[in-house]
């Protein structure tokens, strides 16, 4: 038998079978698919991470998990499929009920997996450029959400390149998200401008709860990266949701670089759908869903895909983004079913996706502006910069195509380059031997370029510079 058919197969079967407890079956589930919001301090009201907290929530985590709430993965998993995805299989959900009807064994504790530690400092080590927004107290009220600004000089006096980026909220319990963009309009001291949803110019990175630090791809071809120009200001756009009146952030922005003049191929960010700011605005009438529709292209060269930023505020409903080859070919972007504004970010594909010259881009996203308890007295919304307007957004990462992107990893376990900074090289495959360029087992030397290849099958290429 196919041996993929056999693991589909049999695999709900073990679960049924087998009494799922916790030490053996349920802490691993949540300490690699909930932990990381769910720990002391984390970003979510819970802490998970024992057998009495587990225990103590199991009614509400059996409801969360069945109804696709937790963990918050917005995106429709059966349109396309991205990066760093975090989402429960159907039989660890079957697991869980399973095990809270057997009235949640412990097990064996000898066998709980090692609890992970999530630092709050940085998971990359140390940065080449810190920025960090001077100490904010936030405005927002008991039933608005304070968005405010920060263009903060970077003070480089020569061009860098960016090879990853890590932002540190300075307040877990208040940060809801920050854009990280380059400002188009630098300046050589703080600007702080409120009521500003952001990004001021091309976006480099999203922060949300979960987020993982943005480590650029490298191949053993290329390099890549987003430049950074001397003088350059960087844009911080903060989101501290209602209720958190007063409360204090100064949230970090971690920057690491390739060695000087590297060649890197420039990843680019764009809005190519934006309706209603640029163009016409767009209206949505009271008590009535609205479609409204964007497209953009056909495009003039062949791009390669990184990542997609879909945007909406309040009243969106659903959201989706696809291209048209011209040989009539559709290339699923994004689907959102539910659009929640609380859970937004740029969703990394797993591979460069090549969009060929001549496509055209379809989004197509619905706003309810029914009358609902978040909205008891629908009134004529307009698109705009607020939060009480509304926006039409599709902001892409992509650069010029070269055969072969496509197969090129965007997860950053693959494969990461790295001279003197701390960056580690791998995030999750176990070590096992280095090479050199003609691929001969070799000892880790200077200056010059070395492959280390891991046991999960990845590869990196490294150059230790003296
Ligand atoms: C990306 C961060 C994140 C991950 C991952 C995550 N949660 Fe949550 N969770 C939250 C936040 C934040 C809340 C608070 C409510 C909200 O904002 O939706 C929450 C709320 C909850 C609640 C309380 C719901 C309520 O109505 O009071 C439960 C239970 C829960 N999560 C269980 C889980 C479980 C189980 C997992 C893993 C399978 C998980 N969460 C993964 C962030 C996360």
């Amino acid at each position: 038998m196919n041996k993929l058919l056999y693991i589909l197969l049999y695999m709900p079967i073990i679960s049924f079978t087998q009494n799922p407890n916790y030490s053996e079956d349920i802490a691993p589930i949540i300490y690699g698919k909930c932990l990381q919001c769910h720990y002391s301090g984390g970003i979510a009201p819970l802490s998970l991470e024992t057998y009495p907290d587990a225990v103590a929530n199991a009614g509400l985590i059996q409801h969360v998990v069945s109804n696709g709430e937790m963990p918050p993965w917005p995106p429709d998993t059966t349109y396309q499929r991205f990066s760093y995805e975090n989402i429960l299989s159907l039989d660890e959900i079957t697991m869980i009920t399973d095990w809270i009807t057997l009235g949640a064994p412990i097990g064996d504790t000898n066998l709980l997996p090692q609890i992970p530690i999530f630092p709050t400092t940085s998971s990359l080590g140390n940065a080449d450029l810190e920025i960090q927004i001077p100490t904010y107290s936030s405005t927002a009220t008991s039933n608005s959400d304070d968005y405010v600004c920060f263009s903060i000089p970077t003070g480089l006096m020569q061009n860098r390149e960016i090879r990853a980026i890590e932002v540190i909220p300075g307040n877990l319990q208040t940060v809801h998200h920050a854009i990280i963009s380059l400002d188009a309009f630098p300046n050589s001291s703080i600007v702080t401008t409120p009521n500003c949803m952001g990004p001021q110019g091309g976006t480099i990175y999203t922060w949300a709860p979960g987020s993982v630090p943005l480590i650029y791809p490298l191949s053993q071809t290329y390099d890549f990266g987003v430049n950074l120009p001397a003088n350059s200001s960087l844009s911080i756009s903060m989101h501290y949701p209602e209720g958190s009146f007063g409360q204090l952030d100064s949230t970090k922005v971690k920057i690491y670089f390739h060695p000087v003049n590297t060649a890197i191929r420039e990843i680019y960010s764009d809005y190519l759908i934006n309706e209603g700011l640029l163009s016409q605005p767009f209206i949505l009438p009271p008590n009535q869903i609205t479609e409204i529709t964007g497209t953009f292209g056909p495009t003039n060269q062949d791009y390669s895909f990184m990542s997609v930023f879909p945007h909406m505020h309040l009243l969106g409903k659903s959201i989706e983004m696809f291209a048209v080859s011209p040989l009539n070919d559709t290339i699923n972007l994004i689907k959102i079913n539910n659009w929640d504004f609380e859970w937004q970010g740029a969703y990394l594909f797993k591979k460069f996706l090549k969009i060929p010259s001549g496509s055209m881009i379809y989004a197509t996203g619905f706003y309810d502006n029914t009358q609902s308890l978040s909205n008891p007295n629908p009134v004529t919304v307009q698109s705009g910069l607020n939060t009480q307007d509304e926006m039409f957004v599709g902001i892409f990462q992509f650069l010029d195509y070269e055969i072969g992107d496509e197969n090129i990893i965007l997860e950053s376990t693959n494969i990461v380059s790295s001279n003197s900074s701390n960056l580690p090289f791998n995030l999750n495959g176990k070590f096992s031997k280095v090479v050199d360029i003609l691929g001969r087992e070799t000892k880790e030397s200077k200056n010059i370029p070395l492959f280390y290849l891991y046991d999960d099958g990845t590869v990196e290429k490294k150059i230790i510079i003296e």
